[in-house]
């Protein structure tokens, strides 16, 4: 059976977490999010996430061939699943299509979310998270029900570290200088989609449901 791949391409703080949960819950994509494998790695300490803890300090780019064996991992036995951080520069998406024809997959739509930087840095640092379950908050959008805890766990939310003014800008110009080349790349093989990401996560959500309303 052939594999299918979405991506989602977008800025910091564009939705694509937001947007892929809910592809994974309503559709049945499995989420591959390089960000969250790399934090889980920071977290348990291992040698992948000793090397990615300073690079994501600062918002730069964790070197490719840690990214990309995370990537092929991941991607074992999954035949439908939603890519939401990778790839994240040309290098990265050549190697996903090689990873794609040697697993007899097929990348069917990159799907970009397009916001604004000012609207990225307010979301950004509105975000909080919760350390235990992962729920993504946002303290103006979508605000837990009791006073900065999580609504399923109870615990304490908390702030990501890369979310502090000077790295969401850094990010930004990462994504610019390496990622953003990537629209190119995409529409030259004729899948790429823009989508308005600065309507609300519902109005999104419908709109990625129509680009890929064959699956
Ligand atoms: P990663 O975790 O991928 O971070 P990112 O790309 O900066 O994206 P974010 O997770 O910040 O945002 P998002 O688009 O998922 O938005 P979200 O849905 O949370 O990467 C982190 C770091 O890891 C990188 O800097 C790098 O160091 C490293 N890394 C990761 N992948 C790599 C790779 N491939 N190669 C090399 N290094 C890599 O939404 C944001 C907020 O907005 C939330 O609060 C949410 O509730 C809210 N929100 C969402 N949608 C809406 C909406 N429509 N309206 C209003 N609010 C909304």
């Amino acid at each position: 059976m052939e594999r299918i791949g979405i991506i989602l391409l977008g800025p910091p703080g564009s939705g694509k977490g937001t947007q892929a949960k809910e592809l994974e819950k309503k559709f049945g994509f499995v989420h591959i999010s390089t960000g969250d494998l790399l934090r889980k790695a920071v977290r348990e300490g291992t040698p992948v996430g000793k090397i990615a803890e300073k690079y994501m300090r600062e918002g730069a780019l964790v070197p490719d061939d840690v990214i990309l064996k995370l990537v092929n991992e991941a991607l074992d036995g999954v035949d439908k699943f939603v890519l939401d951080g990778f790839p994240r520069n040309t290098s990265q998406a050549e190697k996903l299509d090689d990873m794609m024809r040697e697993k007899s997959g097929k990348i069917t739509k990159a799907i970009l979310l397009e916001v604004t930087d000012d609207e990225i840095v307010r979301r950004l640092l509105a975000r909080r998270v919760c350390p235990s379950c992962g729920r993504v908050y946002n303290l103006i959008t979508s605000p837990p029900k009791d006073d900065n805890k999580c609504d399923v766990c109870g615990v304490q939310l908390i702030r990501r570290s890369d979310d502090n003014e000077d790295t969401i800008r850094n990010r930004l110009s990462v994504y610019r200088n390496e990622t953003a080349p990537l629209i190119d790349y995409y529409e030259r093989k004729g899948i790429l989609v823009k989508i308005d990401a600065e309507k609300s996560p519902d109005e999104v959500f419908n709109a990625i449901v129509r680009v890929i309303g064959a699956h």
